[in-house]
């Protein structure tokens, strides 16, 4: 049929590796002048709106999370990012200067679908990114942006996830040129360092001996902890999601900052610290966070730069080195090692990637 695995293994795998592509399309779509970058001027007025209230379930509120941190600091809009299960009971106020986003790849999630129609009437205007353009959350959107991912067929989601955040940083390059917060200059600069994505993602892409040497050794453990910040926050939340999804080894995302204040006491030699930190301002932050895991004998897997590696000396576990990204998205490269490290660990485990237990690839259920 015209969906095969194409000689991998798993969907997963397949999917994993045709990011650089679909990125590519997607890029193309909204940033050169064709249909999607005419929609986005035509269709989406910034002007009237202060704030974006993102919703969105599982891996796709991830993406709207790392999203929050383009849109506050390229386009100064703020933005809420709610899980729709909780949206839809709590009736958040809204007004005619909130834009609603929702984010779902199958466009079907019933959560998303009830916190959209609640929206409905509400909000100023009803935003859908979804990859089922003929889905029920984009018939329902004033206006539906497509990922243009293709089909995605493992549960966990990959190829959707970075196709949304393209979609996403587009969208925020949009907004900032509407209300003024960028010049012609550096949205010149920073639509060139969008383009770079692809790219940075077929280096990540390289890595996989390294980070399946990596997964061998998380396979044996019960519990990991994956820690970012900024962007790569919601990263670190990601990579751990995708790693309980797959491979059933408990795990915890959280904020580097938050780590004394709770997860620090589970910290011993058993439980290993995957940290995602490339050099850059918070470098240093993240770094005084390792010396704190390793104080405690803690195993630290860092997925950093060359840079970032050498800054942080003797004592790491494992290390997984990025190549160097400059700029606001760099942290779309990082889910790369993520899905990797989930996606050998599972194989390691002998789980069934593409079909994890318990586990539906779209939620029409509430
Ligand atoms: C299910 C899937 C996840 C997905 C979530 C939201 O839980 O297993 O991979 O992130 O639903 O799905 P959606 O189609 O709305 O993005």
């Amino acid at each position: 049929g015209a969906i095969d695995k194409a000689g991998h293994r798993h969907f997963m795998a397949k999917e994993i590796a045709e990011q650089p592509e679909v990125l590519s399309h997607a890029l193309t779509y909204y940033l050169d002048p064709c249909d999607g970058r005419r929609q986005l001027e035509a269709e989406l007025d910034f002007s009237g709106i202060d704030r974006i209230v993102m919703v969105a379930c599982g891996t796709a509120s991830l993406a709207c999370f790392v999203s929050k941190y383009w849109f506050e600091q390229i386009a100064g809009l703020p933005v809420e990012v709610d899980i729709a299960s909780e949206f839809r009971y709590r009736e958040p106020p809204l007004n005619a200067r909130t834009l609603a986003l929702f984010v779902s790849q199958s466009g079907e999630t019933a959560d998303t679908l009830a916190a959209l129609r609640y929206c409905r009437g509400r909000a100023g205007k009803i935003v859908s990114i979804v990859n089922a353009a003929e889905s029920s959350i984009a018939r329902e959107s004033d206006l539906a942006l497509p990922i243009l991912a293709g089909p995605e067929i493992g549960v966990a989601s990959t190829k959707a996830f970075s196709c949304q955040l393209v979609v996403l940083a587009a969208m925020a390059l949009q907004a900032a040129r509407q209300t003024g917060t960028i010049d012609a200059g550096e949205d010149s600069r920073l639509s060139g360092l969008l383009r770079q994505v692809p790219g940075q993602v077929s280096a990540a892409l390289a890595l996989a001996p390294r980070v399946q040497a990596v997964s061998a050794q998380l396979a044996r453990h019960a519990d990991v902890l994956f820690l970012g910040r900024g962007p790569f926050y919601p990263i670190a939340l990601e990579g751990a999601l995708k790693l309980k999804e797959i491979s059933y080894i408990h795990a915890e995302g959280y904020a580097a900052g938050e780590l004394k204040h709770g997860p620090i006491a589970l910290i011993d030699e058993e439980m290993p610290v995957v940290v995602l930190a490339p050099s850059g301002p918070l470098f240093d932050k993240v770094l005084s966070n390792i010396q704190e895991v390793l104080a405690r004998a803690g195993k630290v897997v860092l997925v950093s730069d060359a840079e970032g590696l050498a800054a942080a000396g003797e004592g790491l576990w494992q290390t997984i080195e990025m190549p160097a990204i400059e700029g606001p998205f760099a942290a779309i490269a990082y889910v790369v090692p993520m899905q990797q490290l989930a996606y050998h660990t599972a194989v390691e485990k002998g789980t069934d990637v593409d079909q994890p237990r318990n586990l539906a690839k779209s939620v029409t259920v509430e």
